[in-house]
């Protein structure tokens, strides 16, 4: 059983799920660019993990463009800024698939974080004009613009355990 992790990751969050993931299953985790060059069909379980921008998982459509053909079992993770309790994180998801998608392949969702340090200058850009827009909405002093002023770190190497064990799963 040859399994596969593959993210794409800015700032690190995604990534660090990525080995979590491998480290659990005793597979690889490998860069996308780096796993274009590898024969994804010799895997019987392929893994993406991608970070949300703007409600796109990033590189998500390339991925499956690639992989949904090659018939094998495929696990999709995302990590974003939202904790995992926020209830629209399972429309977000949604919004990413076609309806056959969603139904066919299972996704789970990972809270990762901010980290204004690791983002390039474009991010960083749109990021306050996103604090500027929630900041006129809820006010400064609201729970969700508080805490978009600063880098945090939500990442926990518990939220990979439904997906290790489906992806464990015969
Ligand atoms: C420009 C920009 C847009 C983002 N859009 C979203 C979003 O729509 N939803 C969300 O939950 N997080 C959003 N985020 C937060 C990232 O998804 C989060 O920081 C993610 O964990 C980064 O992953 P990485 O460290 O692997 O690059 C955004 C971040 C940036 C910089």
């Amino acid at each position: 059983m040859k399994t596969m992790v593959i993210y794409q990751s800015k700032t690190g969050f995604t990534k660090r799920y990525a080995e979590w993931i491998a480290a659990a299953l005793g597979c690889d985790a490998l860069a996308w660019k780096d796993a274009q060059r590898m024969d994804l069909a010799a895997c019987d379980t392929l893994i993406y993990g991608g970070w949300f921008h703007a409600g796109s998982i990033m590189g998500l459509k390339k991925f499956l463009a690639k992989a949904a053909p090659l018939g094998k079992k495929l696990a999709v993770f995302a990590t974003g800024a939202s904790p995992a309790e926020n209830p629209e994180v399972e429309s977000s998801l949604k919004k990413n698939f076609t309806p056959e998608q969603w139904g066919r392949i299972k996704t789970f969702y990972f809270p990762g974080g901010l980290n204004y340090e690791n983002m390039g200058r474009m991010d960083r850009m749109l990021m306050a004009a996103f604090r500027a827009m929630v900041k006129k909405q809820e006010g400064e002093n609201s729970e969700m613009y508080m805490m978009l002023c600063k880098s945090y770190d939500l990442t926990d190497r518990k939220y990979i355990e439904p997906l290790v064990a489906y992806c464990q799963e015969a």
